[in-house]
C-alpha cells in the first residue's frame, strides 16, 4: 500500500498517514459452519464449542478511509443498525482506543451477507474492521493483542482474523486450528427470509438439554479434520441447532435442497441460513437452477468453498 506521495507506508512515521487520508478496501467474507456441536456452558456463560467453519464466496466490502471530524468514527452503508451498536464500530473504537490512534476515521460499508442468517455477517465486519485499520495505520498492533481484540467483539471474530479459509474452533470460538481448505466441493446457502438471535437459539438448546440432555462425545480435532477430506457424501457433520431451530420456512427450505439434490442440509451457525452440500460446484449450480425462483425464497445462492481469505489493500 502506498500513500498519496507514491512512499510506502511503512517507511513514514504515523503521524504522516494521518495526514495522507489513505483508504484501505477489504472484502469481508461469510462463513459456514460445516460442522458444529455445542458443549457445555462455562463459567462466564457462553458455551464451549467445536466446530469447521469454512469461508465462502459471499463479501460485504468495507472500505475504511481516515478523515472527517477528529476522533469520531462514522459509518455509511446499507444496514438498518444503529451506528454505535454495529460490530465495525465496536471494533473501530476499539481498535482505536487499543492502538493509541486520534484520527477521525469514515467507514463504507455495503452489505450482502443475511443478517441474523448465522453467516457471520457481523463477525467478518469487524474483523474486516480490525485488519483494514492495521494496514492503515501502519500495524501497531501484535497479530496476538488484535485476535485478543476480536475475541471481545464477538466469538466467531478470531475465525476470520485467522487468515485460514477453513479452521477447527473450539473454547468459546477463541481456538483456531487452520487446516488446509477444500474448495472443490459445492454449497448452496439459503436464507429463508427471517434472522434467528444466537442468544434465543442457545437458550432453546439449554432448555432442551435440561430435559433431554445430549449424549454425544465431542469430536476431536483429529476426526474433524480426517472427515474433511472425505467425499461430500460420507461427511457425518452435524449442527445441534438443527435439533431446536425449527421454524417452518426452514424445514420447507431444507425439504426443497433435499429434493433437488443436496446430499445434506443443515443450518450454519445458529440459522437462518441453511446449507446444502453438494459433491460438486456443478451441481449446486444445478439445484439453483431447480428451485422456485421469486418471492417465497428471496436467499438462495451458490457460494463457493474459499481456498484463500482476500488479502487487504
Ligand atoms: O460472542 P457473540 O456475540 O457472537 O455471542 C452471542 C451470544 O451467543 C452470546 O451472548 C451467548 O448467549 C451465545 N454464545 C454462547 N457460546 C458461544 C458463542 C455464543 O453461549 N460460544
Amino acid at each position: 500500500m502506498r500513500c498519496q506521495t507514491g512512499a510506502p507506508l511503512d517507511r513514514l512515521p504515523r503521524f504522516y498517514y494521518c495526514a495522507c487520508h489513505v483508504r484501505v478496501h477489504t472484502q469481508a467474507p461469510a462463513k459456514v459452519n460445516l460442522h458444529l456441536q455445542i458443549l457445555d456452558v462455562r463459567e462466564d456463560g457462553y458455551h464451549n464449542l467445536v466446530s469447521l467453519f469454512q469461508a465462502v464466496s459471499l463479501y460485504d466490502d468495507v472500505e475504511l478511509a481516515t478523515g472527517g471530524q477528529d476522533g469520531s468514527v462514522s459509518i455509511a452503508g446499507d444496514f438498518p443498525f444503529p451506528q454505535e451498536s454495529n460490530t465495525i464500530h465496536r471494533a473501530a473504537t476499539l481498535f482505536r482506543d487499543k492502538a493509541g490512534v486520534r484520527d477521525g476515521l469514515r467507514v463504507r460499508v455495503h452489505k450482502r451477507i443475511p443478517m441474523g442468517g448465522g453467516m457471520g455477517g457481523g463477525s467478518c465486519d469487524a474483523a474486516a474492521t480490525l485488519l483494514g485499520l492495521q494496514e492503515l495505520f501502519g500495524r501497531p498492533l501484535s497479530d496476538r493483542r488484535l485476535l485478543s481484540l476480536g475475541a471481545e467483539l464477538g466469538s466467531d471474530v478470531p475465525f476470520f482474523l485467522r487468515g485460514s479459509a477453513a479452521a477447527i474452533v473450539e473454547g468459546r470460538g477463541e481456538r483456531v486450528t487452520p487446516i488446509a481448505p477444500r474448495d472443490d466441493f459445492g454449497l448452496v446457502c439459503l436464507f429463508p427470509g427471517i434472522p434467528v438471535h444466537t442468544v434465543d437459539a442457545y437458550r432453546m438448546l439449554d432448555e432442551m438439554r435440561r430435559s433431554v440432555p445430549s449424549g454425544a462425545q465431542a469430536a476431536s480435532r483429529d476426526s474433524i479434520g480426517s472427515e474433511y477430506m472425505l467425499p461430500v457424501e460420507q461427511w457425518s457433520f452435524r449442527n445441534d441447532f438443527d435439533d431446536v431451530v425449527q421454524r417452518p420456512e426452514i424445514l420447507r427450505g431444507r425439504d426443497m435442497l433435499l429434493a433437488r439434490g443436496a446430499l445434506a442440509c443443515r443450518l450454519t451457525g445458529s440459522g437462518s441460513t441453511l446449507i446444502g452440500l453438494f459433491a460438486t460446484p456443478g451441481d449446486a449450480d444445478e439445484c439453483i437452477r431447480r428451485l422456485p425462483a421469486g418471492p417465497s425464497f428471496p436467499g438462495a445462492i451458490v457460494v463457493k468453498p474459499l481456498a484463500m481469505m482476500p488479502l487487504v489493500g
